[in-house]
């Protein structure tokens, strides 16, 4: 199919040029787009990473002669499911998309694939759907370990101190990222909750009890409010697994609203994720105490250069065959690290990510 696809790439093209000069709202590479256009569709404008993603992607396509067409879903499932249709009706060459729901792809996926448009799932895996060609993303479940080894870590668990309080927040349910975040997670800290080194007084352990909706910060703080008037009477909490900055902010007002990181009150060891600039202010104010690096701009890169090779009939570069199965069938995934940040090393791993002006 994609070599089939390959060979009339040209002629897609062309036919292209005519109908986008038409709608307009594109972006150009300047002159020379033969290359066709790639429709790109992510989830949401609320969080820094997904405008990072969606920049670098345009810059890294245009710079192959591509023109794009880059959506945001405010967080809609069925908004980006009618956008997703509309890029498929102007008939985009490539579709590369970043799930809300990752179930609800499954019927405008079909129409892509019945208009012979290959997709490319990026950082979240769309499930269900036979016609999700390749994955992109970073190596999800050490993000997970490396937020464990964080806590372990700080609070000395390896040396046998405890035991500790913990509370532990994971992503939004439709995000498949979501399991595996907090699986890579419990694989280290199970054992300490296993041997009472590590409490969680609000008993809410099981991911269905802990989930947050579309990663809301306000959904978090809410949560984690309740746990501390109904768990924490008198006590503290020492730590907080959280998957994702927007979230950990949203706990730290939580936990600010309680007195925490005032009048002598420490505030508990708190993770993250996506290095967002607050966060990362955060971590250099000494709140958010580390978040996962993922170079977006690396990924992006890797998305861009599969659209291509798919475009061009080459086989894309993968390095993982297996390890991502949809419900359907594995996906072929090209998998990035991540890389854990906190105060010791941020100005050495952000380096060149942020200027020193924003990280002041
Ligand atoms: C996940 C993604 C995380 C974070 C989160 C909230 O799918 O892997 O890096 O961005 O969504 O946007």
């Amino acid at each position: 199919m994609r070599t089939r696809r390959a060979a009339l790439g040209i002629i897609t093209g062309a036919s292209l040029a005519l109908t986008l000069a038409a709608c307009g709202e594109e972006s150009a590479a300047g002159s020379g787009s033969e290359g066709g256009t790639i429709g790109i569709a992510m989830p949401t404008q609320s969080s820094e990473r997904w405008l990072t993603d969606g920049k670098s992607m345009v810059k890294d396509l245009e710079a192959k002669g591509y023109r794009t067409k880059l959506v945001y879903g405010d967080d809609d499932p069925q908004a980006q499911v009618t956008q997703i249709a509309d890029l498929v009706r102007q008939r985009v060459d490539a579709l590369i998309i970043a799930a809300i729901d990752n179930k609800s792809l499954t019927g405008v996926l079909q129409q892509a694939a019945d208009a012979d448009i290959p997709v490319i799932s990026y950082d979240r895996l769309i499930l269900g759907s036979k016609n999700v060609d390749y994955y992109v993303s970073f190596d999800n479940e050490q993000v997970g370990r490396q937020q464990a080894l964080h806590i372990i870590d700080r609070l000395g668990l390896e040396d046998g101190k405890g035991p500790f309080t913990i509370e532990l927040f994971a992503g939004s349910p439709d995000d498949n990222n979501t399991k595996y975040f907090y699986e890579g997670a419990m694989y280290l800290l199970q054992p300490y909750l296993d041997g009472r080194k590590l409490v969680v007084r609000s008993g809410e352990t099981k991911l269905d009890k802990i989930t947050t909706l579309r990663w809301d910060g306000t959904t978090a703080e809410s949560r984690m409010k309740r746990i501390l008037s109904t768990s924490y009477n008198g006590e503290r909490v020492d730590a907080v697994l959280s998957p994702y900055d927007g979230i950990s902010l949203g706990v730290l007002s939580a936990l600010k609203s309680y007195g925490y990181g005032s009048g002598g009150k420490r505030l508990p060891i708190v993770t993250g994720q996506d290095a967002e600039l607050a966060s990362v202010r955060s971590i250099i104010a000494g709140e958010q105490s580390q978040t996962v690096y993922k170079d977006l701009r690396q990924l992006a890169t890797v998305a861009a250069n599969m659209a291509d090779d798919i475009l061009k009939g080459r086989t894309p570069r993968i390095n993982n065959r297996r390890g991502y199965d949809n419900g359907v069938k594995p996906v072929p995934a090209y998998l990035l690290q991540p890389a854990s940040v906190d105060k010791s090393n941020y100005s050495a791993v952000l380096a060149g990510y942020y200027t020193a002006d924003e990280l002041k």
